[in-house]
């Protein structure tokens, strides 16, 4: 494989198009937007120059990979050479479910196709291919040249030869492929969304405030950041939508998602991205600070009052 193509420049976009291109490979990178395009190309460029400071690569390491990245915003034209082709587009089914519709008539017959959705069935995807042995997850995490971790999804269809392929693939760019079934959640987030839920259950059942409960974790377990923290980095819509997955996919009650959560998500409180979740954060400010409305009600426990009324 000598020809990626990363489909969507985004955030985990432009991270998987830096790696390929850091380790030699031919990127190009699509997005129906032009300006998120020149947006990922700068910030490639800026992750790149932090990487020269730090000694990772050299300034010629940097302009070489610069050079192996072109755009498009016409999908037909960035897929033609592909060898495999890696869709991190909005995390959307229909979005999704078009454009590897597109991809299975547009591009060669053995190139890979691979999503690196962090919810969505890979079965239900390869669905609307014609060639379900040659679709797999590839799901890296956030930021993407920092992270080891890539856990492969084999969806139902995927062959043996296409997963070895991948798990190569992936420790020539440095990574370090894990290996899980197509199931909802896979094992990243089926794990880890249940815990974020189960922190804003405590704080909603008023066992404890935003802090105490990031600290238990963060001292307690070893965590880099606790739950509450983590919740408002990844988005709390974006918990809200996995959690509804895994609720869905399992019909299992466990994963319902909790009341404090939904109000949250309605109201725009959705973490880092608006401003505000369980903590605010003021542009050009380190210092994390609770949210107002969870310093008033950490310490009048909310299920706790809700029940004396
Ligand atoms: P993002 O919103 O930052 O970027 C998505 C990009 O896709 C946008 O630039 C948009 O213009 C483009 N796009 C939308 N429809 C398109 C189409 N039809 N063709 C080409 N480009 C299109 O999203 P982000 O965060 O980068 O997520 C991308 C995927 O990665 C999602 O499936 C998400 O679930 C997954 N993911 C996200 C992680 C994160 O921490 N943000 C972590 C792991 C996986």
């Amino acid at each position: 494989m000598k020809n990626i193509t990363v489909i969507g420049s985004g955030t985990m976009g432009n991270g998987i198009a830096h790696v390929f291109a850091q380790h030699g490979y031919s990127v190009s990178l699509v997005d129906i937007a032009e300006e998120a395009l020149k947006r990922a190309l700068k910030t490639i460029a800026g992750n790149m120059d932090r990487q020269v400071a730090k000694s990772i690569i050299t300034e010629d390491d940097k302009v070489n990979a610069l050079n192996r990245i072109q755009t498009y915003t016409i999908l037909a034209d960035g897929v033609k050479d592909a060898d495999l082709v890696i869709e991190a587009a909005s995390e959307n089914l229909n979005v999704k479910l078009n454009i590897f519709k597109e991809l299975d008539a547009l591009c060669k017959p053995n190139c890979i196709l691979a999503s690196n959705t962090s919810s969505i069935s890979i079965t239900k995807i390869a669905s609307v291919t014609k060639r379900g042995d040659k679709v797999i997850g590839m799901h890296f995490m956030n930021p993407v040249p920092m992270m080891k971790l890539v856990e492969v999804i084999c969806g139902y269809m995927t062959s043996d030869e296409v997963t070895n392929a991948i798990k190569a693939l992936s420790i020539k760019i440095g990574k370090i492929p894990t290996e899980v079934n197509d199931y909802p959640g896979f094992i990243s987030n089926r794990i880890l969304i249940p815990m974020i839920n189960e922190a804003i259950y405590s704080l909603y059942e008023g066992v404890a405030g935003v802090d105490e409960i990031d600290t238990v974790m963060r001292l307690g377990m070893a965590h880099p950041m606790g739950p509450l923290q983590l919740a408002d980095f990844i988005g709390l819509d974006v918990v809200l939508s996995i959690l509804n997955v895994l609720h869905d996919g399992f019909k299992n009650p466990k994963y319902a998602p909790c009341p404090l959560l939904v109000n949250m998500v309605t109201s725009n409180n959705l973490g880092k991205k608006t401003g505000s979740g369980f903590y605010k954060y003021t542009d050009g400010s380190k210092e994390l600070r609770v949210a107002d409305y969870f310093k008033k009600k950490s310490s009048a426990p909310i299920f706790a009052s809700a029940m004396s009324l």
